[in-house]
């Protein structure tokens, strides 16, 4: 079995890659030719290429002939996309767009499943008596980054709809792992804290919005339910991805700080890592993905905050 991951040099498919050899698929990738390609094994071969450019897509689908996409590239921050709309609706409509458009044109588009990744920004502005959110809440996005991965889904569903193509579209809450780039929280937070116990920062930490609640798996059960999803799930469906338990950022914060050698950090909120609008609550329901394809995350908040504080230590 053959799959495709763009984006293949970001957080989420360095650990889709290696959970899909493990598990016997024959994987290669894509990334940006801006990007650099970060690692290319014996078992990942990452191609250079433009999601932009259709024709190379096609190229690309037609000589390699893949039994799966998954789609991953884009532009994965919600605070960038206030500040680079255009970037962002470039990154994950267009690109999406265009791939799609490749897989409708290319020789493998009656067989080949494709997953288009979305987010639970998705459903944007949802009243607290509406959670835990479900695949049927209603979509009001309000960050930019949330209206482009709407779009995706419709996309998504679209060229299911119309050509009858196999696509399924998930919708990821917070995910979080070590590797997770800085400005996205834990990894925010987990670094200041190995810098403080190394000494190179004051014993301070500046922090964000600390009342929101967020829903956080660990990126090592999130990729099981994407190869799950492609093998089990419902063509033109759409499946959230989510743990279905709020925990504060302040929470996090707690468990992270408990884990330090460190006793006394002072915690300052800082004006510039606040969001222009920042959901108070926001927490799953992922019992379509478990009736449909039995996955079960295994890995606790515990366990994956140690884990991401002690990559922190050692970068
Ligand atoms: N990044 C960051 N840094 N966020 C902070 C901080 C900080 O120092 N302090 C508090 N926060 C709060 C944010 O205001 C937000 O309420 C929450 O922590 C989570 O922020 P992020 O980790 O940046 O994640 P996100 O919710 O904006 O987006 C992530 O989850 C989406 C799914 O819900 C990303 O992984 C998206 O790609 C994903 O789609």
């Amino acid at each position: 079995m053959k799959a495709l991951i763009t984006g293949a040099t970001g957080f989420v498919a360095k650990y889709l890659a290696s959970h899909l050899i493990n598990k016997g698929y024959e994987v290669w990738g894509t990334t940006r030719q801006s990007s650099p390609v970060l690692f290319n094994s014996d078992f990942i071969k990452v191609y250079p290429l433009e999601l932009t450019s259709k024709a190379e897509v096609l190229l690309l689908l037609n000589t390699l002939q893949p039994n799966f996409i998954f789609h991953l590239a884009g532009q994965s921050s919600v605070k960038d996309s206030w500040e680079n709309k255009p970037f962002t609706f470039e990154a994950n409509i267009m690109m999406t767009l265009n791939l799609l458009e490749a897989v409708k044109d290319s020789v493998i588009k009656e067989t080949v499943r494709v997953l288009t990744v979305g987010s639970s920004e998705e459903y944007g502005d949802v009243k607290s008596d509406e959670m835990p959110i479900s695949e049927k809440t209603q979509l009001r996005p309000i960050s930019p980054y949330g209206i482009s991965k709407a779009t995706v889904s419709m996309l998504a569903q679209h060229y299911h709809r119309s050509y009858s193509m196999k696509v399924i579209h998930i919708r990821p809450f917070n995910h979080i792992g070590p590797g997770q780039s800085l400005g996205f929280v834990t990894s925010d937070l987990a670094k200041q804290i190995a810098e403080i116990e190394s000494g190179i920062l004051n014993p301070l930490i500046k922090v964000g919005n600390l009342d929101a609640k967020r829903d956080f798996t660990d990126v090592r059960d999130i990729v099981k339910a994407y190869e799950l999803i492609v093998n089990f799930g419902g063509f033109g469906q759409i499946y959230n991805v989510c743990s279905n338990t709020p925990v504060s950022i302040q929470e996090v914060l707690n468990k992270l700080l408990a884990m330090s050698s460190f006793s006394s950090i002072e915690v300052i909120r800082e004006e510039s890592k606040m969001r222009p609008s920042d959901f108070p609550l926001y927490y799953g329901d992922a019992k379509l993905l478990i009736q449909e394809t039995r996955w079960s995350p295994i890995i606790s908040l515990n366990d994956s905050l140690r884990d991401i504080l002690n990559y922190w230590r050692i970068q």
